[in-house]
């Protein structure tokens, strides 16, 4: 997954965290290309995950400091994808394969690109008109 503009949301430190996802996106699918193992695989979800949950705080910081009005939705669809990965995590923990692997990387794959083509597009005017770079 390459970055391009039209990933941009215009606002320079959001696009620097979304680099970084899909950079650790990238790092998780080379490894599962590589035929990495389970521990190895392990370990960069969970650097993509951990990565995911501080950018989404950083995310929902903006939106309080802001008065975002739509906070509350988008902050419902930050939870949703950190619950549906814990499950994807705990599966993993259990026994990563290729089958596994695959999906989970499509998953997340599609999840974000429609979250910030959406959702994240969504805020950037909001976001541009406080202030925020
Ligand atoms: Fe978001």
């Amino acid at each position: 997954m390459a970055w391009n503009d039209r990933l941009s949301v215009g606002i320079a430190s959001i696009d620097k965290e979304h680099q970084k996802l899909v950079e650790l996106l990238n790092n998780f699918y080379d490894a599962v290309q590589a035929n990495h193992g389970k521990e190895s695989l392990a370990g960069l979800l969970a650097a993509l995950i951990d990565y995911t949950k501080v950018h989404f705080g950083n995310e929902e910081q903006l939106f309080a400091k802001t008065a975002y009005p739509e906070a509350a939705s988008h902050k419902k669809a930050h939870d949703d994808l950190a619950r549906q990965v814990l499950e994807i995590q705990k599966k993993y923990l259990k026994g990563a394969n290729a089958t596994l692997s695959i999906e989970t990387l499509n998953f997340l794959k599609n999840w974000l690109l429609d979250h910030i083509q959406g959702a994240d597009r969504k805020y950037a005017p909001h976001l541009t008109s406080h202030g925020i770079r």
